[in-house]
């Protein structure tokens, strides 16, 4: 497995200095653009599948949250390894890169802040569904010096610095991916993004889902948004069968903060790991049928190391709370479903499950459910979004919500149908219901 990036061959005519580059201008509208997102599994998708992918997912978030209080190296770790690590409720943006453009699909990720593309010439490259990307073909690439913060940004344990610039070399559980820092121009959408530095990888193994990269969304310096400077980004998940593309919007047109039925809570920090790139909520009530839980601020807070915490996040696709607050939810759940039978869940890779008998799934009575967060934003949420057949035969009903024992999480189901607003700039955190094939 040997993966050493490749120095391209370029033309020196193609060889810039990001640093020196203009700052990035939109170049159709100077007040924000749109693209669409796809589910990359249909939905309903296999639920045990998508378990078991959130399951390796989860242990990278919770890794680098946690890590940033010990090494920097762990941290560094974790960081990269969530970038690769997605349920099967992933979702692609399309992308473009280059002059001319190239267009390529990439997982939407908010919890890692690098964007990356396969590049050729490329020494190990997983199949992807477009052409590669080729440095040496684009007038407008450019090396990324390693001086540059945007390199000094990648995580100090896999950057290093040599003839080649400013290159990082991973392996995670499943794969690898290794590369360089550079920068081209990016499209989205309806917007032209001159000079976005993202990582050429040219090494790279394990299962990217059909996707040529990722595209990183999350808050620390690297990401995509906070390069822009769009100071905000909203999308809408569609949750019907059919799966078509959902909308995301950003800088002014992602404007989901008008109306009476939006809800907001501050995006609050990791007080220990502060460069940690996630969007962190303060889960501050549960409610389960007729019982309010004893949720305290201990509950879902953060430990002296920087473990716990909430995150909303798109890569996961169910929603996974810290032991102590998922034991409250389950046996507040069961208390109220003394009607039906549980049995067990490990083999459907879910943990509170029931038979769902003769009866249609849809039919069985369940306790709602209603998330409180901080600053008075509630979340009634739908049944269908946590309680749902998981077998084929739709015999067997599970709580679509899991122990954890890292951060928690509010993963991309618990965002359906609903317009979500990261705030970065107002630091805020705000959704809406909504019909999303119309936004
Ligand atoms: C730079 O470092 C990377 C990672 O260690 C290595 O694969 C690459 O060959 C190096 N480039 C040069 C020109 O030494
Ligand atoms: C769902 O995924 C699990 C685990 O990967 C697999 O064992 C099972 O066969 C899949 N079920 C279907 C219906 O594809
Ligand atoms: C959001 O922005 C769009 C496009 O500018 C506009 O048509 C719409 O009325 C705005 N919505 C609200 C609620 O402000
Ligand atoms: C969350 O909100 C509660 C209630 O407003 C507050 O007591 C607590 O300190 C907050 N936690 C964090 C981590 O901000």
């Amino acid at each position: 497995m040997a993966c050493k990036p490749v120095l391209p061959l370029l033309t020196l005519a193609a060889v810039h200095i990001a640093g020196l580059l203009p700052p990035v201008t939109f170049a159709t509208s100077p007040h924000g653009f749109r693209a669409t997102l796809t589910r990359v599994h249909r939905y309903p998708f296999n639920y045990s599948a998508a378990a078991r992918r959130d399951g390796r997912r989860l242990a990278s978030l919770s890794n680098a949250a946690a890590g940033g209080a010990h090494t920097s190296t762990s941290s560094s770790r974790g960081l990269l390894q969530a970038l690769v690590e997605n349920g099967a409720g992933a979702y692609h943006m399309t992308l473009s890169i280059g002059t001319p453009p190239l267009a390529f699909p990439a997982i939407l990720d908010t919890g890692s802040d690098l964007t990356w593309a396969q590049c050729a010439p490329c020494t190990a490259c997983f199949a992807q569904p477009t052409p590669l990307y080729d440095p040496a073909a684009s007038s407008t690439f450019s090396s990324l010096p390693c001086a540059s913060p945007l390199c000094q940004a990648l995580p100090g344990a896999f950057r290093a610095c040599n003839a080649t610039g400013c290159v990082y070399d991973y392996r995670y559980t499943v794969g690898f991916t290794a590369g360089y820092v550079a920068a081209d121009t990016l499209a989205v959408g309806d917007a032209s993004l001159p000079g976005v530095a993202f990582g050429c990888s040219t090494a790279n193994g394990g299962d990217m889902d059909g996707a040529s990269g990722i595209v990183g969304l999350g808050r620390g310096a690297l990401s995509l948004v906070s390069q822009l400077g769009v100071g905000r980004f909203s999308y809408c998940l569609r949750s019907d069968a059919d799966a078509g593309a959902s909308p995301i919007l950003f800088g002014s047109l992602a404007n989901a903060t008008a109306g009476d039925r939006v809800q907001s809570t501050p995006l609050i920090q990791n007080p220990v790991a502060r460069r940690a790139p996630y969007y962190y909520v303060n889960l501050t009530g549960i409610t389960v049928g007729a019982t309010d839980l004893p949720v305290t601020s201990g509950t879902f807070g953060f430990t002296a190391t920087g473990a716990g915490g909430v995150i909303v996040d798109s890569g996961t696709t169910f929603t996974y709370l810290a032991e102590a607050g998922y034991a409250m939810v389950r046996q507040a759940f069961v208390a109220q479903t003394a009607g039906l039978s549980t049995v067990n869940g490990a083999p459907y890779d879910f943990d509170l499950c029931f038979a769902a008998g003769a009866a249609v799934v849809g039919d069985v009575p369940v306790p709602r459910l209603v998330l409180r967060f901080a600053g008075g934003a509630e979340y009634a949420v739908p049944r269908r979004i946590y309680f749902d057949a998981v077998d084929e035969r739709g015999s067997v009903a599970c709580l679509l919500v899991l122990p954890t024992r890292g951060v928690s999480v509010i993963g991309n189901m618990m965002q359906m149908d609903l317009h979500v607003l990261y705030d970065l700039d107002g630091g805020t955190f705000a959704f809406a219901p909504a019909d999303c094939a119309n936004l």
